[in-house]
Formats: structure tokens, C-alpha cells, sequence
């Protein structure tokens, strides 16, 4: 069954967090926002998954973007895991929203199952999901994970740098790009256009195909 993919507007719903009720479009806003779930409250490799996501906290905030956290247990233990979570990576605080689906219903909504995780009652879990959605409510870009691989929290930034970056200039990173790298120009800008628009000018790969389509820009 084809779920909530880049490109799909995120659903509004209605959800509990260890910080209220809260509906997803009030709390978005029109403020890029960083969804991510975790399979379950006390398991090890969630709980550094939380800590850094608190730790790198003020990285999103200084690129303007909200972060809302999900895991499958109720309100009551999240409460009571963000202590260890805290203990795991002090001087961070978790101020991000938890949100709680102890009857794994937002999971689905989200696209956020894993097929092959359970619980001790055979009830599915998530997965390390992870949405970057945009001002506009849609799903810019999704990382899906299995519960067996934390993410890599750099990574997360990268790619929310290179999403920010294309949604300001007709521009894509290309591959291993960071902060601060030339990035390349989109196919569809014509080189009459890119003069216009990048007037610090670029430069043009020479390839064997002598098709001009690999021009870089610092913007
Ligand atoms: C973990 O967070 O370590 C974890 C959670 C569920 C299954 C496997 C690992």
C-alpha cells in the first residue's frame, strides 16, 4: 500500500504530545518542520536519536525549522524517558513536542510503519521515519529507516540545507555537497537565463559529450 511520499501534503491531524494537543497545521504553521518517529520509549538506540536531536536543537532553529518528535508510547512514558534522554546527553533539553500514538494510528497516517518490527502484543511499531516539510504543508523529503539504524543527524542538516538552499535559487547540490560548496544549476535554466540569474557568474565542466548541463555557482 503506497503511503505519505514526497510531494504529498502532510494530513492535519489531531495529535497528543508530552507538550498538549496539537494539530499539525497549528503547529507547522508555515514553518519548515522536521517530523520524525522512533519504534518505542526506553529502547537504546531511540533514546541517542532523541538526545541528539536535542543536542542539535538550535541548529534547526537557526535555519528557522521546527522539530516535532513521535514515539508509539503514551504521554505518561514520555515524560519519564525524556529524563534519560536528558541524562544521555547533557546540557541538552528536550523542547520538541513528543507526540504519543499508543494505538499506532498516526504511524499509518504518516507512512511511518516499519513491516517488520512488533511489540511483545504483535502490534506494529514505527519506523525511523523522518519527514522535512515545507512552508506549504507537503513532504519535501523522507528518510525511512529500520529500527536496527540510527540515523545520522548531520545528514538531516545537509540535506535541510540543500532543500533551503533549492527552494531560494534554481539551483541542486550535487553529491557529498555541504554548507558552503559550489552547487550546481537546474537542467531547466538556459545559459541566457543563469547569466541573469547568477550574476557572479558559473562555471561550465567540460565533458565528452560537449552537452553544457554541469555548471556550478556559488549562491
Ligand atoms: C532501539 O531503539 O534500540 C530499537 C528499538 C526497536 C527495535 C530495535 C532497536
Amino acid at each position: 500500500m503506497p503511503g505519505l511520499t514526497i510531494g504529498d501534503t502532510i494530513p492535519n491531524l489531531e495529535v497528543d504530545t508530552n507538550q498538549g494537543r496539537i494539530k499539525l497545521y497549528d503547529y507547522i504553521s508555515d514553518i519548515w518542520t522536521i517530523i520524525f518517529s522512533h519504534p518505542g520509549d526506553f529502547t537504546p538506540v531511540c533514546t541517542t536519536e532523541l538526545g541528539i536531536m536535542a543536542a542539535y536543537a538550535s541548529k534547526f532553529a537557526e535555519r528557522g525549522v521546527k522539530l516535532l518528535g513521535l514515539s508509539c508510547d503514551d504521554v505518561k512514558s514520555h515524560n519519564e524517558w525524556i529524563k534519560d534522554i536528558e541524562a544521555y546527553t547533557p546540557g541538552s533539553k528536550v523542547t520538541y513536542p513528543i507526540i504519543a500514538d499508543p494505538n499506532r494510528e498516526i504511524i499509518k497516517q504518516l507512512n511511518m510503519v516499519d513491516p517488520d518490527e512488533k511489540d511483545s502484543s504483535g502490534n506494529q511499531l514505527p519506523s525511523r521515519a523522518l519527514h522535512i516539510v515545507g512552508p506549504d504543508k507537503k513532504v519535501k523529503l523522507s528518510f525511512l529507516y529500520p529500527a536496527s539504524t540510527g540515523r545520522n543527524m548531520d545528514e538531516v542538516v545537509r540535506a535541510l540545507d540543500s532543500l533551503l538552499k533549492a527552494s531560494k535559487h534554481k539551483v541542486a547540490t550535487p553529491a557529498n555537497w555541504k554548507q558552503g560548496d559550489p552547487v550546481v544549476i537546474s537542467p531547466s535554466v538556459s545559459n541566457d537565463q543563469a547569466k541573469e540569474m547568477f550574476p557572479n557568474g558559473y562555471q561550465t565542466v567540460d565533458l565528452p559529450s560537449k552537452k553544457d548541463y554541469l555548471r556550478f555557482t556559488n549562491v
